[in-house]
């Protein structure tokens, strides 16, 4: 390890993101009651112009009235390129009760677009002496965001979550796609009359994680579109999880239990971490760094991956 240690990210559940249009308030209450860790509700591209200011009050009604257990509850602003982004902060922050724990910055290109919009928040609770703090989460889903990653990850400690936003991701980079998320029909080697499809997502992802990593924040991977494909949904939440991932949006309510089946650690996962890590124990009570765990290698390094399957299933079911 350097001599700078990795900070942890939020022990809390994240398993599933809930998506609903601020404009649909019947679909509110099936969000609460649903099995998503997290619920966000959407200010913007869900949400018509025209529907700006309603959606802004239903939201604020909401977040009051509605029983979220003890799910996060979010809210997605609009980005700062709009005229929307500084009236869904300030009415949030002056009118919606202390149960909301989160605002989503979507668009983020660079630290700044963090840091202004943590001025206003900021400015905001000292005003109306809000108790609870809110965090922040940021979609990264342009070629500066991506180019940017890192300064983003680090920009604020109220900072607590990234995903990557693969729609407009796809339009910024000037990506030749239609589909959000996904396996790509373009996007395939070719050897001896056989198409292999890769993962046109996978560097983005892969960026995303270690800039979470090194400054203690979770990593999260966005929307699916085709809410009629669960295979190929889970095949996508699966190469997450696989990256370091910890969870994957839902854009329509069947998506939500196959995120949380895919990112909770099976009992076969755990129980095998579980037994690498009671081999480890045995080799160093010999005094050895290394032993033999169903005729592969183990050393100090498995210690860690088992560790980190241990401590998320503990943590998810603690
Ligand atoms: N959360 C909770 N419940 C939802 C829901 C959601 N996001 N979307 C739909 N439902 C409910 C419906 O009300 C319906 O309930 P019912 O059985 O009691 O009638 C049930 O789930 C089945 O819905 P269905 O008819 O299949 O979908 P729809 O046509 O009503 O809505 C979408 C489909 C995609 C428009 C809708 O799911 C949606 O708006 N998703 C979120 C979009 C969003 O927020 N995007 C921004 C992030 S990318
Ligand atoms: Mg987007």
């Amino acid at each position: 390890m350097s001599f700078r240690i990795q900070p942890a990210a939020p022990a809390r559940p994240n398993r599933c993101q809930l998506f609903g249009p601020g404009s649909r308030p019947a679909i509110f209450e099936k969000m609460a009651a649903s099995a998503s860790d997290v619920i966000n509700l959407d200010l913007e591209d869900s949400v018509a112009p025209s529907d700006k200011d309603s959606a802004r009050a239903n939201i604020i009604a909401a977040i009051a009235d509605v029983d979220w257990g003890n799910k996060t509850l979010s809210v997605r602003i609009n980005g700062l390129d709009t005229p929307y982004w500084y009236r869904d902060v300030v009415d949030l922050l002056e009118q919606a009760g202390d149960r909301l724990d989160q605002i989503m910055i979507p668009k983020v290109g660079c630290a700044g677009d963090i840091y202004a919009v943590d001025a206003l928040v900021t400015a905001v609770e000292a005003a109306k002496g809000r108790r609870k703090k809110i965090s922040f989460e940021v979609i990264i889903e342009s070629a500066a965001g991506i180019a940017h990653v890192e300064e983003i990850a680090a920009s604020s400690p109220r900072l607590q979550a990234m995903s990557l936003g693969a729609a407009d991701f796809a339009a910024s980079m000037g990506m030749q796609t239609t589909g959000i998320g996904g396996t790509q029909e373009n996007y395939y080697m070719h050897r001896e009359g056989q198409k292999y499809w890769s993962d046109p997502w996978h560097w983005a992802q892969a960026a995303i994680v270690a800039a979470c990593r090194t400054h203690g924040v979770l990593p999260v991977d966005g929307p699916f579109g085709d809410f009629s494909d669960d295979e190929g949904f889970r095949a996508q939440a699966r190469r997450s999880a696989t990256l370091g991932m910890v969870g994957k949006w839902a854009i329509h309510p069947k998506q939500v239990a196959i995120a949380n089946d895919v990112f909770t650690p099976s009992e076969e996962a755990v129980s095998e971490a579980r037994e690498i890590l009671a081999a480890m124990e045995e080799a160093k009570a010999k005094g050895e760094g290394a032993t033999v765990y169903k005729g592969r290698l183990v050393d100090i390094a498995s210690i860690k991956q088992a560790e980190v399957i241990v401590r998320q299933s503990e943590m998810i079911n603690g």
